[in-house]
């Protein structure tokens, strides 16, 4: 079942992403050589809780952290641990809070420092098939339409689609229908309407797609060790196209 937000409930989940989109503008600042992705956790546990919400990933299906925090061939999921950011890495940070009850999703991925030619060209490329899918979100375009739109800027580009990991309704709830795959699939095809909320999260590597989960039963890796990047946001659809709620 697909909600359809009324507008007191686009007004909750507009706050949660306000609130995400302050946090990544401090969390941005924090992905620095000699940080470690505990450093950030900490920080974002205390900044949710002191402005009201509580972080909407910690403990959802048993995780045990406030942000997920993927370095380098880490796709997502990444736990966050002690191992000090070093120049030349790339972090993705993905953060969710709920706040009164409403729920805003949200990633990014940022260069410590300089990094490999290749690897901005990851960077580039993800992001603007996050943007490029943004622009299809009008009532009556279809899922298709994103995933396609993400799909083909990534394989011109030459790098791989994950496909085992979705984009996803959100609001009410962390994850809620419809799933909006990077790649145009088989499966049901809904058209967006006013008043979906949907995350948008390109998931891209440099190397073959396929992936697999290391033993803690969260961190997504690539099978071949490649690169990867993820960039996602929380997209209203709106009489007259999108607005996109949250911010970096
Ligand atoms: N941000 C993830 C997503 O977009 C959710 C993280 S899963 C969790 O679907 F378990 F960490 F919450
Ligand atoms: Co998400």
């Amino acid at each position: 079942m697909i909600r359809i937000k009324n507008e007191r409930q686009i007004e909750g989940i507009r706050s949660s992403c306000d609130l995400l989109s302050l946090l990544y503008e401090k969390l941005k600042l924090q992905v620095q050589p000699g940080n470690t992705p505990k450093d950030l956790d900490r920080f974002a546990y205390d900044f949710i809780i002191k402005h009201g919400g509580k972080p909407a990933f910690l403990g959802y299906e048993g995780y045990p952290a406030t942000l997920c925090i993927s370095v380098n061939e880490v796709v997502i999921h990444g736990i966050p641990n002690d191992r000090p950011f070093h120049e030349g890495d790339i972090v993705g940070i993905d953060s969710g809070i709920n706040l009164n009850g409403y729920f805003s999703d949200a990633a990014i991925t940022l260069p410590v420092g300089s990094i490999a030619q290749e690897t901005q060209k990851l960077l580039k490329v993800t992001r603007e098939s996050l943007e490029l899918a943004i622009e299809q979100v009008k009532p009556h375009a279809r899922v298709s339409d994103i995933s396609r739109a993400v799909f083909s800027h990534a394989t011109k580009n030459g790098f791989k689609l994950v496909r085992q990991y979705c984009g996803h309704g959100v609001g009410l709830e962390i994850h809620e229908d419809p799933q909006i795959p990077n790649y145009v699939s088989p499966g049901p095809n809904p058209r967006l309407m006013p008043g979906m909320v949907i995350a948008i999260e390109p998931m891209i590597n440099i190397g073959t797609s396929d992936v697999r989960v290391l033993d803690d039963d969260w961190t997504v890796v690539t099978m071949d060790g490649s690169l990867s990047a993820h960039f996602e946001h929380t997209v209203l659809v709106t009489d007259s196209g999108h607005e996109v709620l949250t911010k970096w």
